[in-house]
């Protein structure tokens, strides 16, 4: 990991299990490329899950599966540190630390927290406290940047937050860190629905072959006012259209368009060649994919090496922070060493 790349890095998401089209064109693409360019913390988030509904026999195979789809789609070892969350035990005892900092009232104030907390008959303090063990995340590498979907710009504020009253009361040391918006956008469901998420059921895993992308992509809905084959369509406006811009060669995409346009092709053949461009993207994604399932213990070899990276990186900074925080009762000039 090379000084001169322009600053680092944290980002994590949660074991939902092999990454699907969302997580791919809103997240995984572009920390593929940030890796270029800088120092960078990949995490696969296991105690962020929790507070949520889950199975405990479940979780192992949700990390593992969100794992291999991080290296296939090419999060590179070498340039970057890939780990898990709950192998660095450093994050839960930050987030502890930064409890002693953290305004209840903002947490409450978290449209997540709100919306994952209204129907519930008992709320786990866990989610309330999720964005300060999030903080603890990318404090805990001082990581100046991070990419997040625009969904996460509320809790990335109130990392700053975290940041500066901790730093006000102990001194100046974490920096603010900076969301890095996907360029990606927001991307639908194929079902239309304003987020594309597994627990929806309104997306395609980046793994699937070629026929369970066609079943799925077959699916999605279209322009809702082209109701008949003969209506003319709008691309604009269309989720199908919206995924053609990602994964259509950009020469055929006048094509696309006015082919919906003039209604002389139909959705379920513009579907088609949607689907067939989304297997090729996936062809060599899948195959490395397959070489790691194959051999799962080069996975387990590389979360290993990449947590004690992490570590390393990780005590440093609990070092610095105890310190500050006045955790140092063997430093008393009455005792001896
Ligand atoms: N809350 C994030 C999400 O749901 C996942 C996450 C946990 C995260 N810790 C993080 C993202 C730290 C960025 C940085 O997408």
């Amino acid at each position: 990991m090379s000084h001169a790349k322009q600053g680092r890095v944290f980002s994590g998401m949660q074991p939902s299990g092999e990454a699907h089209l969302g997580n791919y064109l809103g997240a995984l693409r572009q920390w593929v490329e940030l890796q270029e360019t800088h120092e960078c913390f990949f995490c696969v988030v296991d105690e962020h899950a929790i507070t949520g509904e889950y199975s405990p026999s479940d979780l192992p195979g949700r990390v593992f599966d969100l794992a291999v789809s991080f290296l296939a789609v090419g999060l590179d070892p070498a340039r970057s540190t890939i780990f898990v969350q709950s192998d660095v035990s450093e994050h839960v005892v930050l987030a502890w630390l930064f409890n002693a900092v953290a305004p209840v009232g903002e947490l409450e104030r978290m449209t997540q927290y709100k919306d994952k907390s209204t129907n519930l008959e008992s709320i786990p303090v866990g989610l309330l406290n999720y964005p300060v063990l999030q903080t603890a995340d990318i404090l805990l590498y001082r990581a100046d940047l991070v990419p997040v979907g625009e969904d996460q710009l509320q809790h990335l504020e109130l990392s700053r937050e975290i940041a500066r009253r901790w730093n006000a009361r102990f001194g100046e040391y974490f920096p603010e860190p900076q969301p890095v918006i996907s360029r990606a956008g927001r991307i639908l469901g194929l079902d239309g629905n304003a987020k594309m998420s597994k627990s929806l059921g309104n997306t395609v895993g980046i793994l699937a072959e070629p026929e369970e992308i066609w079943e799925r992509v077959r699916t999605a809905v279209t322009d809702p006012q082209r109701v008949r084959r003969t209506d003319p369509g709008r691309p604009e406006v269309c989720n199908v259209y919206s995924l053609h811009k990602f994964f259509t060669p950009p020469e055929e995409l006048p094509d696309i368009a006015a082919q919906c346009r003039g209604a002389t092709r139909g959705c379920v053949d513009c579907k088609r060649i949607l689907s067939d461009h989304i297997a090729e993207h996936f062809a060599p994604i899948r195959e490395r994919a397959r070489d790691l399932k194959a051999d799962p213990n080069q996975v387990r070899e590389i979360l290993d090496a990449g947590a004690e990276k992490a570590r390393a990186e990780a005590r440093e900074t609990l070092e610095e922070v105890r310190e500050r925080m006045g955790m140092r009762w063997r430093d008393l000039p009455i005792l001896s060493t």
